[in-house]
């Protein structure tokens, strides 16, 4: 574990900051980092070179907030110079106690671990990034990737309401890059009125079947979100990789509380991104996950 400082905090909306921190001696030979074990074949490359180690959209990082407790937050945003952040909804204890620190406190943070969203290797004629709510984390992280690839994308962004919108500001100059966002709230507060899977069935409609034969698509959020994007995409045969989420305590492959049956697949290790091959196999998506004590509960 390395124990950084906290050297900016941003308001993003209603009870979600970003908190960045350096990590720039962070080195390469720290076993903590060789856990990515991905599906996707970027993710060997975590690492530039011997010195620095670079997160992969996608990758989390398990931080630990002093006197509290270690929880998993994903990597939404890096730079060259090694500042890395973490974009943090409160919801409980530990994101609370994470909230009430301030610049120039400290806390502890291992990783990154887990695998990675795959990077397209050829611009696609329909990509489409889709996040609910703080699912917007991870997604921030590859949208910034897919620029540096110049590919262009959709993003569908879906909220409760207006004030929990996400990014807005880093995602204003998306058109310059030929790419667009759409957002969508369920009081209708602000973008669309509706579910982020009712505006993606809209904008399906757009494509022809020969575009649709070559779209892709990524997504994170709340899983019964997640799932309804899941079935959509399994009706047209478009594939789709998820970040999901579950209890975690060791972050690495070692307690199995993040099991998903029945496969045993662990999300820390094998994951967070799963493709639809394997969600298809995956009986707890979209229905069971665990508490703390491991046992099962209806999602
Ligand atoms: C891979 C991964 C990436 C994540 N990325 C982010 C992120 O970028 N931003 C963000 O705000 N949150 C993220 N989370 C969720 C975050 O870890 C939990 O919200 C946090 O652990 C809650 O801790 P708490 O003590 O504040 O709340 P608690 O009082 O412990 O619980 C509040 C809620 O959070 C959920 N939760 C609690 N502990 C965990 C845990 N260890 N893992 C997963 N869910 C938990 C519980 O289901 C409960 O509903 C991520 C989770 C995972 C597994
Ligand atoms: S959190 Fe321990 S095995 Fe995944």
């Amino acid at each position: 574990m390395k124990t950084v400082k906290i050297h900016r905090i941003e308001e993003e909306c209603k009870d979600i900051k970003t908190f960045t921190f350096n990590l720039s001696n962070l080195q390469s030979n720290n076993s903590q980092s060789n856990n990515s074990q991905s599906n996707n074949s970027q993710s060997n490359n975590s690492q530039s070179n011997q010195e620095h180690i670079h997160p992969l959209p996608g990758q989390f990082v398990m931080v630990w907030i002093p006197g509290v407790d270690e929880i998993p937050m994903s990597v939404s945003d890096y730079d060259e110079k090694g500042n890395w952040s973490i974009t943090v909804k409160k919801v409980g204890n530990a994101t609370e106690a994470l909230h009430n620190l301030a610049v120039g406190d400290y806390i502890g943070v291992r990783g990154p671990f887990g695998n990675s969203f795959s990077i397209p290797t050829h611009h696609k004629k329909a990509l489409f990034l889709i996040g609910g709510g703080i699912g917007m984390a991870p997604l921030k992280l590859l949208a910034k990737e897919f620029l540096k690839h110049e590919l262009s994308f959709s993003i569908i962004e879906g909220a409760k309401e207006n004030a929990e919108i996400l990014y807005e500001k880093d995602f204003e100059s998306l058109s310059h890059h030929s790419s667009t966002i759409f957002y969508c709230t369920d009081d209708g507060s602000y973008g669309k009125k509706g579910f982020a899977s009712d505006i993606f069935i809209e904008h399906l409609k757009n494509y022809s079947k020969e575009d649709l034969s070559d779209a892709y698509v990524y997504t994170c959020g709340p899983e019964k979100m997640m799932f309804e994007i899941f079935k959509i995409c399994e009706q047209r045969l478009i594939p789709l990789e998820a970040s999901l989420e579950r209890m975690m305590r060791c972050g690495c492959g070692l307690c199995g509380l993040c099991a998903l049956d029945p496969l045993g697949l662990l999300v820390c290790k094998d994951g967070p991104v799963f493709t639809s091959e394997t969600l298809r196999k995956l009986e707890d998506f979209g229905s069971y996950k665990r508490d703390f004590t491991g046992n099962k509960l209806k999602i």
